[in-house]
């Protein structure tokens, strides 16, 4: 017998938790037997069928970000940031919405082709581009490739034989004050080329010499996780001057400006995330002022959003290892993930939720710690995150916003293969990604 058939004013709702919109997918539900259903499945029978840990990915809730991104930028092009999370499915969702795709690698690249996407409207990023890669991306005519060093454009020179469109990415010295790992906008850094120095004339010059490279614009990325519309005016601003600056210098009118991602979203209830609709206010604002005050043709403008697309589509479930409570200490909550499936805790102190998914979590609760299975003691998934007090061993936990940068960052640390992909949608799944097994990983092994 259920809860709710013990109390059926459940039902209603009066009890029900509040699954915070901003950080669940749109499509997430408690259904009558008080389990959480995404995209109309309860994630309850996905931890079953699949086993966990699981990463699932709602469908409709990546296409419709897809949808709001295009809404609101009609005249942008949207490139979907793939570094976030990049499958073949994913990127069939993307390309259909009417989004191009950002690669960093050959590896990226190949998933992109598989879905049969445009390679011109790829674009191939890296502040190092193998050579074997950088042939790879010419050979499948990809759009466009931003130059991030000087060696780059000596190897694209050798290898582009018909021409081959380039952005040349700059650092346009706005500090967003982010995590030391993802502030990208500062000079001493190691991408792209500092505003306003002699390097990107340099790099300009030598671009504009070579007959198969055509220079069509500027590529920035200020940082990761910005929620203040600010610095991309400010970014607008300082590209628009910098071109304007290369065209009275050079003679060439650019007639594109990238300015990267780094759109934030919410990972926990009250997380400030970005306003997209104040943002193109503020980009439109900013273009009229810079190129009126330099008499520069507007450009068009490209955004490459990752984690703002797919983060909200992802919830990872897990299954309770082990609950202890340590005398004058947390409660640990130890679940059978960790680390391998989720660095980013351990790598920018990132701050999750979770909820059990199994059942309504009604009754005393516990202020609890959730503890992954690898041998480190730094491997923790959540802090004060508010549980039942009578979770038991066996039960499941579901962590949202957990779409991007997790499986794309995910290893197999301890020796634990990488989760699954399950995608649902309108009360279906579907697997995209198969569980690593440990024959996989056995697979690697040439030694015996
Ligand atoms: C060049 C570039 N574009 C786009 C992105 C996507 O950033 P986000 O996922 O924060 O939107 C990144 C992230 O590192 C990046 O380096």
């Amino acid at each position: 017998m259920t809860l709710l058939e013990i109390f059926p004013s459940l039902r209603d709702g009066g009890m029900t938790p509040r699954l915070d919109p901003a950080i669940w997918p749109r499509d997430t539900h408690y259904d009558g037997d008080g389990r959480i259903t995404v995209g109309g499945v309860a994630l309850a029978d996905i931890a079953d069928q699949y086993g966990t840990p699981t990463y699932v990915l709602d469908e409709g809730e990546v296409r419709g970000r897809c949808q709001e991104y295009r809404k609101r930028f009609p005249d942008a092009e949207i490139i979907y940031a793939g570094k976030a999370l990049l499958t073949r499915a994913v990127a069939e969702w993307i390309t259909d919405e009417g989004l191009s795709l950002d690669v960093c690698s050959a590896g990226e690249l190949a998933v992109a082709l598989a879905a049969w996407a445009d390679p011109r409207r790829i674009v191939l990023h890296g502040n190092g581009k193998p050579f074997a890669e950088l042939e790879t991306a010419i050979n499948c005519g990809v759009g466009r490739i931003v130059v991030d060093s000087p060696t780059e454009i000596t190897l694209l020179s050798a290898l582009a034989n018909r021409p081959q469109r380039v952005l040349i990415r700059v650092t346009p010295d706005i500090d967003v004050h982010g995590h030391p790992a993802v502030r990208t906008g500062v000079t001493d850094q190691k991408f792209g080329f500092p505003i306003g120095g002699q390097a990107v004339w340099e790099a300009v010059d030598r671009i504009v010499r070579q007959p198969n490279l055509e220079l069509a614009g500027l590529h920035c990325h200020i940082g990761s996780q910005i929620h203040d519309t600010f610095p991309y005016g400010e970014a607008v601003r300082r590209m628009i001057g910098e071109m304007a600056r290369i065209r009275d210098e050079f003679d060439i009118t650019l007639t594109e400006l990238d300015l990267g991602g780094g759109h934030a979203v919410a990972y926990r209830g009250g997380d400030a995330e970005m306003n997209l609709a104040e943002l193109a206010d503020i980009i439109e604002d900013s273009l009229d002022a810079a190129c009126a005050r330099h008499g520069f043709p507007r450009p068009r403008i490209a955004l490459e959003p990752g984690r703002a697309v797919v983060a909200r589509a992802g919830v990872t479930l897990y299954r309770v290892l082990s609950v202890k409570h340590v005398e004058d200490g947390h409660t640990y909550v130890t679940v059978d993930g960790g680390m391998s499936d989720n660095p980013r805790v351990a790598l920018y102190g990132a701050r999750y939720d979770a909820v059990v998914v199994n059942r309504h979590p009604t009754g005393p609760h516990m202020t609890a710690t959730i503890a992954g299975r690898h041998c480190e003691a730094g491997d923790i998934l959540a802090h004060d995150v508010r549980l039942p007090a009578d979770l038991r061993p066996g039960e499941v936990l579901a962590m949202p916003c957990t779409g991007a940068y997790h499986h794309s960052l995910a290893s197999s640390y301890n020796g634990i293969g990488r989760p699954p992909i399950i995608a649902v949608t309108e009360g279906r799944t579907r697997e995209l990604i198969r569980r690593e097994t440990i024959d996989d990983l056995m697979c690697r092994e040439m030694g015996c």
